[in-house]
C-alpha cells in the first residue's frame, strides 16, 4: 500500500554535514520525498510535536536538543513507507540498531540518533499534518 511518513534529520546530523548522505539512503530504499524544508523548531513546536512523550524523564532533554540548531522536515511517499523508512532508520538506541542502518552508522546515542520517523499511520497523519499543508506537497510527475 502506498503510505506517507514524516522523516526528521535531526540537528545532530544538520550539524555534522550528513543531510546529504540521509537523503541517498531514502531514495535508494525507493522511498521518495514529496514535501522537504529546513527549519529551526521553537520551543513550542518541539513541545507539541513529541506530546506523547510528555512527562518522560527524557522529555525536557529532548526538546532541547531539537532546538539546538536546525532540522529538515520531509514527507516520504512510497510502498509501505511507514515501515520501510523504520527500518532504514534502524533502532532508536544505536546500540541496539541494525547494521547498516542510518542509526548505527551516524547517530550518537539514543536522543542524538540523528533520524526520526512516524511510527504508525495514526501518527504519520498527525505528524505529516503537524508541519505541512497540501500546496506544500509536490509530485515528481506532476
Ligand atoms: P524519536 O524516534 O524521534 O522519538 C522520540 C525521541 O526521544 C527519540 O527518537 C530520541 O531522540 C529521544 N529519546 C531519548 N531518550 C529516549 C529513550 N530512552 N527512549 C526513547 N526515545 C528516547
Amino acid at each position: 500500500m502506498t503510505e506517507r511518513t514524516l522523516a526528521i534529520i535531526k540537528p545532530d546530523a544538520v550539524k555534522r554535514n550528513l543531510i546529504g548522505a540521509i537523503a541517498a539512503r531514502i531514495e535508494s530504499a525507493g522511498l521518495a520525498p514529496i514535501a522537504m524544508k529546513m527549519t529551526r523548531l521553537s520551543k513550542a513546536q518541539a513541545e507539541g510535536f513529541y506530546h506523547v512523550h510528555k512527562g518522560k524523564g527524557f522529555f525536557d532533554s529532548l526538546v532541547a536538543f531539537m532546538i539546538s540548531g536546525p532540522v529538515v522536515l520531509m514527507i516520504l511517499e512510497g510502498e509501505d513507507a511507514i515501515k520501510k523508512w523504520r527500518e532504514v532508520m534502524g533502532a532508536t538506541d544505536p546500540a541496539r540498531a541494525a547494521p547498516g542502518t542510518i542509526r548505527k552508522n551516524f547517530a550518537l546515542d539514543i536522543e542524538k540518533n540523528s533520524v526520526h520517523g512516524s511510527d504508525a499511520p495514526e501518527t504519520a497523519a498527525f505528524e505529516t499534518g503537524y508541519f505541512f499543508n497540501a500546496l506544500e506537497i509536490c509530485h515528481p510527475e506532476s
